[in-house]
């Protein structure tokens, strides 16, 4: 289709010693309660990896320093994509200023983790980045 921009929705895979941390949405609904990578939209004029950096300032409190992007893109409802990125921290202690919870999770807890179905792609690699780190 042309003439309508699609909005991109960035994710992180924000690891520190050997674990992910995950957070806890409260919303919409049928999201609550679910695990999901901290993101957020891309703002009009903005890059992804400046995007993320602030979404994670805003729900986190954290500075991150964004790396390289996980493989696929998942097709979100309303014409959004999401697409997950590398962080590591580079100041601050994440606090969960959106979400219900925050947790760290290793390798052995994280198939276990009741995660939003979009962000489901990325277990394999997820899971690969922890093990290998
Ligand atoms: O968090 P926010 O509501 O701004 O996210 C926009 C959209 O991206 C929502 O549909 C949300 O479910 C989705 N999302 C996702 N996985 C993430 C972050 C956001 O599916 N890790």
């Amino acid at each position: 289709m042309s003439g309508t921009p699609t909005a991109v929705v960035v994710a992180a895979a924000l690891t520190h010693e050997g674990t992910l941390l995950l957070a806890q949405r409260t919303r919409p609904p049928e999201l609550a309660g679910l695990w999901e990578l901290p993101g957020g939209k891309v703002e009009p004029g903005e890059s992804e990896d400046s995007a993320l950096a602030r979404e994670l300032r805003e729900e986190l409190g954290v500075e991150c320093s964004i790396g390289a992007a996980l493989s696929g893109d998942v097709d979100l409802a309303g014409g959004l994509v999401l697409r997950a990125y590398r962080a590591t921290l580079v100041s601050g202690t994440p606090a969960a200023l959106e979400h219900s919870a925050l947790r760290w999770v290793d390798a052995a807890m994280l198939p276990t983790m009741d995660l939003v179905d979009a962000d489901r792609l990325w277990l394999p690699e997820l899971l690969d980045i922890l093990l290998t780190s």
